[in-house]
């Protein structure tokens, strides 16, 4: 199997598994106990707060570590929503979120909140004027923006937004989920005030994330009890996976993404070259090197996944969340693409792994599955399903 669905997860890096694994033998104790032997436990979670803190150049008592992203941008959304209060406050975003961003919002919304939904341009990128029109420094305003679209890969004008929203006082919390890892996020170079992280996104387990809170911030915490990580997040940590998530940060800094990029950039060049009637989705020029988003004219992306999925290609039609329903991809329609269009998208995500004969393998599957798929759906005729 080739996996080339990197943005949905990616594989756990071995020397992260290594990483962890005494703290899922030996080292098992609780990190709170008393007792010399919860010393190196102890010890572990400072260093993975360390490595995490590195990575994004905070301070480690800026990083609360939790169960995953999504509780990262709960915690961050709902704590800043009991804050700044309901009365002549503005919850801003943007139309191209996450859901783990989108239904709290929402919910927020059915409570009486005040929210905006900023839109983007048609490379994907957040539309900066209509971001400043919602902008009154009288308001108290909050708002949650991603870094980069788990979709299209597309990074965003983060920084111009952040300037724009700290002239007015606003608050910043940035889904920096998908560009962790991919692309250089440094939080003292653009000054947001939460972001969130997800480990199986950066070759750690799935069900650890972390949530950066700029030192100052207190926020309203979601779990209550125990008091850990300075009373954030209460419940025992889970230490095998922080520890991973500590590991994985560490090997981020230390490895370049510019094999991938060569490696995506020649997959592009493949399929662009070889077959006919193919769009490369969103920004060249702003996107994490490891993902190429495409459509094909006349093709539907779910019957070419699954397609690819029998000739042993693992790709998606848009985030993981997404595969499965019928409705076209709220990133493609906000970016202004036609049903039609945002139907017939593929989303191939590499990682460190991948190599150039898979991505050879993979160009040459992609153009077997585009030219059996058209044989049978014309334009006349309309995208037709393919079942299992
Ligand atoms: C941009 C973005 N935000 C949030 C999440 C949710 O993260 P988790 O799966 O760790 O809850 C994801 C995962 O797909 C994501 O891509």
């Amino acid at each position: 199997m080739i996996y080339l669905d990197n943005n949905a997860t990616t594989p756990v890096h071995p020397e992260v598994l290594e990483a962890m694994m005494p703290f899922l033998t030996d080292h098992f104790h609780n990190p709170s106990s008393g007792y010399r032997a919860s010393k190196p436990v102890k010890n572990a979670l400072a260093t993975a707060r360390e490595q995490v803190a590195t990575l994004i150049n905070a301070r480690p008592d800026e990083i609360i570590f939790t169960s995953c992203g999504t509780e990262s941008n709960n915690t961050a959304l709902k704590s800043l929503a009991r804050l700044i209060g309901r009365k002549k406050s503005r919850v801003l975003t943007s139309a191209i979120e996450h859901s783990a961003v989108l239904r709290p919002i929402e919910a927020m919304a059915a409570v009486g909140f005040e929210t905006r939904t900023i839109g983007v341009h048609e490379d994907g990128r957040f539309d900066l004027e209509e971001l400043a029109e919602h902008l009154d420094a009288d308001i108290p305003t909050f708002a949650s923006l991603m870094w980069s679209n788990n979709e299209t890969g597309v990074t965003q004008p983060i920084a111009e937004a952040c300037a724009l929203l700290k002239e007015k006082k606003a608050v910043l919390h940035t889904d920096a989920i998908q560009a962790v890892g991919k692309v250089p996020v440094d939080v003292r170079a653009v000054p947001v005030d939460m972001l969130s992280i997800s480990g199986h996104k950066l070759y750690a387990p799935k069900g650890v994330g972390a949530l950066y809170l700029r030192n100052g911030f207190r926020l309203e915490p979601l779990l209550r009890g125990g008091g850990q990580e300075g009373t954030h997040r209460s419940g025992t940590e889970n230490v095998p996976y922080i520890v991973g998530l500590g590991k994985a940060a560490e090997l981020a800094m230390n490895s370049g993404n510019s094999q991938i990029s060569e490696l995506r950039d020649h997959l592009e060049k493949r399929l662009s070259s070889e077959i006919e009637g193919v769009h490369l989705n969103g920004s060249r020029e702003h996107r994490a090197g490891n993902i190429c988003h495409v459509s094909f004219d006349h093709c539907e992306g779910a019957g070419l996944m699954i397609l690819l999925d029998e000739a042993g290609v693992q790709v998606s039609t848009g985030s993981a969340c997404m595969t499965g329903k019928q409705q076209p991809s709220h990133v493609q329609k906000a970016m202004g693409f036609s049903d039609e269009r945002a139907k017939s998208s593929l989303r191939i995500s590499l990682s460190r792994f991948t190599t150039r004969e898979e991505i050879d393998t993979a160009a040459n599957a992609i153009a077997k599955a585009v030219k059996k798929l058209r044989a049978i759906q014309s334009p006349l005729t309309g995208p037709v399903q393919v079942y299992r």
